[in-house]
């Protein structure tokens, strides 16, 4: 088998404010990962357009989401920060992809059928495809650890599906040009921490969600210090105090999730916060929630006003990161056109 050294990449879609879910779910982990993997965070533009998107508002939202990495402390020096459609190899890929992809198992993608839905012969062809092109964003850089929400399983499933098949397809040809048994790694998705899914404040049975009507069912990363502490406060809960243990949350969606909530802020277990908090009324535990999450949060959307006043900069960052993308990216896209036998 051949010997892949770990790499970790992920993507995030510019598409409309990055909230506290994006935040616990997938950027934390982020952050932390670069301590022990080289790291690739890339803006997914390219997924952003398989559904309408304003020009304007699109372009924003690269900015933002790339401000947002910086703000929370990434470092685009040690590590890589860019946006997709910079690196053509992406794209490239993604059409290596399609046809090694079977069209059964698009079929079964249940992000596709919640974003197509129920129209679905009027769905792009780009939404169909999303998985394949997600599937070359990680296997251009034969990345093998990928952190994301719970809800990219299935993705992820299929990434190593696609890799699979490429290198038993190709196998006679990928020994045959020294690469040993397989080209691709089998990457696999990284979920972990007590918030992976932050649910809604008015609602703790749903995401969290930047297209939810109500503005008060998330924590924006760009909002100010007495916002956040308002949504926290208006937070919906019952009646009953904190339970001491963690049977005691089950029933109870508001009542976990803003546990949750604080245990990923503070670096802690759901165990450690009902220790603390545990028989205390909703109020008590409201009010050191809040703090918690100003003092964690508003640098964040303090540092990110900051950059955003400054895109130049931002697309600085971003020119430099694809440039750095592209010269690992093009290479693998080379070996691939000389394991398909394309002459080049
Ligand atoms: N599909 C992911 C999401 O919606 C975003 C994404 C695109 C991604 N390409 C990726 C995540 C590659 C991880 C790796 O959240």
């Amino acid at each position: 088998m051949a010997n892949f050294s770990e790499r970790v990449f992920s993507g995030v879609q510019p598409t409309g404010n990055l909230h506290l879910g994006n935040y616990l779910g997938a950027i934390l982990k982020f952050v932390e990962l670069q301590e022990t993997h080289d790291c690739i965070y890339c803006v997914v533009d390219l997924h952003a357009v398989t559904l309408p998107q304003k020009p304007e508002e699109l372009k924003a939202s690269i900015r933002e989401v790339t401000a947002a990495f910086l703000a929370c402390g990434i470092d685009a020096n040690k590590h890589i920060i860019f946006n997709q459609s910079q690196v053509a190899e992406h794209a490239e890929l993604a059409w290596v992809f399609n046809c090694i992809a079977r069209i059964g198992w698009l079929n079964r993608m249940t992000q596709f059928k919640e974003k197509a839905g129920k129209d679905r012969e009027n769905a792009s062809v780009g939404l169909y495809a999303y998985p394949c092109l997600m599937a070359a964003d990680i296997l251009a850089y034969r990345a093998t650890h990928v952190p994301v929400g719970e809800d990219q399983k299935q993705h992820l499933e299929l990434t190593r599906d696609v890799a699979q098949k490429f290198n038993l397809d190709y196998a006679a040809s990928i020994a045959a040009l020294g690469f040993g048994e397989a080209f691709f790694p089998l990457p696999q998705p990284l979920i972990q921490g007590p918030a992976t899914r932050v649910m809604s404040l008015r609602d703790g049975s749903k995401k969290m969600s930047k297209s939810d009507v109500s503005d008060y069912s998330r924590i924006n990363l760009t909002d100010s210090a007495d916002v956040i502490a308002q949504k926290i406060r208006k937070a919906k809960t019952d009646p009953a105090p904190l339970p001491s243990e963690i049977e005691g949350l089950k029933q109870r969606p508001e009542a976990e999730n803003l546990v949750s909530i604080f245990a990923a802020l503070n670096g802690q277990t759901k165990q450690d916060v009902l220790k603390d908090f545990g028989g205390g009324n909703f109020s008590t535990f409201k009010t050191a929630l809040a703090e918690l999450a100003v003092e964690k949060l508003s640098p964040i959307g303090a540092e990110m006003a900051r950059f955003k006043a400054d895109p130049a900069f931002i697309d600085g960052i971003l020119v430099d990161g694809a440039a750095r993308a592209r010269a690992l990216a093009s290479k693998t896209m080379t070996c691939v056109k000389d394991i398909l036998g394309f002459v080049r």
